[in-house]
């Protein structure tokens, strides 16, 4: 509901004196300048307004001072780029570097016409990181990552020169950490696309599966299995992510309590909120990036692998439900504090998740026609 409309809701039920009431308190709480803002921000003259203010830089950011819209995000890319600097200098974690440059030199192995001497700078700094989370590790046997970095720098050092000047100091450190170590190269190395080829699910049966999936309200009252959700969020790791650094995390809340904290206004569960036995909460860390037009990118890659999940969910028998993430800064300090989010965390969206009533009602959900979707070749 809009301001506007809760205003008008306000005046209708209890007249003008509350409405003059609330409105002082609400001045107060808020401040005039974000009223004035919001007010305006939603209105048509408003729509002028924001279309005219456009048109200067400075204008613009005042704007958004003052209705303070981009606010935590804004922060939370500054906090970003602070943790992943401080995290490599420390060394304390430079994982999504080590997972950017182990896709880097992979991707250059996988080149088809690559050149013999390539990534040297990478493989350096590469060497230098695993070498030092390798010492660090406190789950040896299960740290998966570090071990594919190993098996991609032992092919890497296969198929460049290693005569190379700039390389033998790297090689060298390289060998030195394989047989000091023990561990043994694996084969989580580029290979030829055929290999992968074993079982590609049949057309029909993925547009079977788009087709049943559909935000579902309706649960029955049954807790859902954390094996079964941990099985799908091993699908939604699948998907692609910016680098492979998959800087997002899946938090599922399936306490009743929590529950009821977690689904207040004004996220979008109105009338079927009790209903809903669980609720993931998709949060993306921007630590995991370093640059300002890295900014959207835990948001893609969390959404992209949120639809994987919600595929994989349906194949399992549950059935979900998107629920909006309002970019609000007062909602997020809300949230922030309940769970507890690190500085540079901000939440994607939720997902509520259940065993669907099958005699709950399903929105139709008519879907535009694909001329309305895509074009080839638009330019005008
Ligand atoms: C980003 C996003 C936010 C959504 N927010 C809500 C929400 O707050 N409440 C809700 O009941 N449904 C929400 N939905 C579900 C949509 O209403 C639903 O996906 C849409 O109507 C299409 O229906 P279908 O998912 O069954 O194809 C959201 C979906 C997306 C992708």
């Amino acid at each position: 509901m809009s301001l506007l409309q809760h205003g008008r809701s306000i005046y209708n039920e209890h007249g003008v004196w509350e409405l003059l009431r609330r409105s002082y308190d609400f001045v107060r709480e808020r401040g005039a300048g974000w009223i004035g803002a919001h007010l305006l921000a939603e209105s048509s003259i408003g729509s002028k307004f924001k279309y005219a203010i456009s048109h200067s830089a400075f204008l613009t950011t005042v704007y958004f001072y003052i209705r303070r819209t981009f606010k935590h995000e804004k922060r939370a890319i500054l906090r970003g780029h602070y943790q992943y600097y401080k995290k490599e200098r420390e060394r304390e974690d430079p994982e999504h570097r080590i997972i950017r440059h182990t896709h880097m030199l992979e991707k250059g192995i996988s080149m088809e016409n690559r050149r013999e001497v390539f990534g040297v700078a990478v493989a350096n700094e590469l060497v230098e990181n695993v070498i030092a989370a390798w010492k660090r590790r406190d789950e040896p046997e299960s740290d998966d990552q570090l071990r594919w970095s190993i098996d991609v720098l032992a092919k890497y050092f296969e198929v460049v020169s290693i005569e190379s000047e700039a390389l033998q100091n790297t090689y060298n450190k390289f060998q030195k950490f394989v047989t000091s170590t023990g561990v043994e190269i694996g084969n989580r190395v580029p290979r030829p696309r055929h290999s992968l080829e074993t079982n590609p699910v049949e057309f029909d049966n993925l547009r079977a599966l788009a087709e049943q999936r559909s935000s579902t309200r309706w649960f029955q009252d049954k807790p859902v299995s954390h094996d079964v959700i941990d099985k799908a969020i091993r699908v939604a790791a699948e998907s692609p992510s910016a680098c492979n650094r998959q800087s997002f995390e899946y938090r599922i809340y399936d306490d009743k309590e929590l529950l009821d904290e977690i689904l207040q206004p004004p996220l979008g569960v109105t009338g079927y909120r009790d209903n809903i036995p669980c609720v993931v909460v998709l949060v993306g860390k921007h630590r995991g990036y370093f640059r300002e037009s890295e900014k959207n990118v835990p948001l893609i890659d969390g959404s992209l692998s949120a639809m994987t999940f919600q595929y994989a969910l349906e194949s399992l028998g549950l059935a979900s439900c998107t629920i909006n993430w309002p970019a609000m800064y007062r909602e997020h300090n809300r949230m922030e504090r309940l769970l507890n989010l690190d500085e540079d965390e901000n939440i994607i969206l939720l997902m509520a998740v259940g065993h669907p009533n099958p005699e709950g009602k399903v929105p139709y959900s008519n879907k535009k026609n694909i001329e309305n979707l895509r074009s080839y070749n638009k330019c005008d």
